[in-house]
């Protein structure tokens, strides 16, 4: 059988078709992904604009079949734990803390934080533009994968993507099956408003 895997999220107002398209399945093909393809999608990531161009993030990555990637899997918890075993990469997305200001002394850096969301949604729509998917996850062991990727002190986990080739939901637990679906968004008058809050 073949499946439809389009998402029919609707958006309320003309958009570019990838921030409705782009969403976070769970399940994944056998696909691998290349190094070359990783290197597009960390290529996505360090376009990211940042404060003074500072560009706090930081990337660790591995693939499906590699020991560091089996050793980034292991942090995570939970429900991630199941379905992130058949991603063909995981990325880990954490932040430099502080930056040089002009006297050449370390500041923490308060758009850290900001800046690497950026980074992280970069990375997400050119998973979508090569026909991949990119699902973000907080849900992960914190001292556990600071140890497995060496954070260096002054750094922050923020969270680990898991990428590859969208897969059929009946490759997926029951529970996680029910759960496959595009989520919708609360209305634009909730976000947005006119001047004011
Ligand atoms: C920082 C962050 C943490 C997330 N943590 C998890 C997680 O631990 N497990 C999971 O299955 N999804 C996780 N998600 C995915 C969100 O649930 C998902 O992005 C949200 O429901 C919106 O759906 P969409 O990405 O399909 O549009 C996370 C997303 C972000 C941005």
């Amino acid at each position: 059988m073949s499946l439809d895997l389009t998402p029919t999220r609707q958006p309320d107002h003309p958009v570019a078709p990838q921030f409705p398209g782009r969403w976070s399945p769970r399940s994944f093909t056998d696909r691998a992904l290349s190094e070359a393809e990783v290197m597009s999608l960390l290529e996505a990531a360090r376009w990211a604009p940042s404060a003074s161009n500072h560009q706090p993030w930081r990337l660790v990555w591995a693939r499906r079949g590699e020991a560091a990637f089996d050793s980034l899997h292991a942090c995570l918890t939970g429900n991630n734990l199941i379905w992130t075993g058949k991603a063909a990469a995981l990325v880990v997305v954490a932040s430099k803390d502080t930056m040089l200001n002009r006297d050449g002394v370390e500041v923490p850096n308060r758009t850290a934080g900001f800046d690497t969301g950026a980074a992280w949604m970069s990375l997400a729509l050119q998973a979508h533009a090569m026909g991949l998917v990119a699902h973000a996850m907080g849900g992960f062991d914190r001292d556990r994968l600071a140890a497995a990727v060496q954070l260096p002190a002054g750094h922050t986990l923020h969270c680990a993507v898991a990428v590859g080739e969208q897969g059929p939901v009946e490759a997926l637990p029951d529970d996680l099956a029910a759960r496959e679906k595009p989520s919708g968004r609360k209305a634009m008058a909730e976000i947005a408003r006119h001047g004011r809050f």
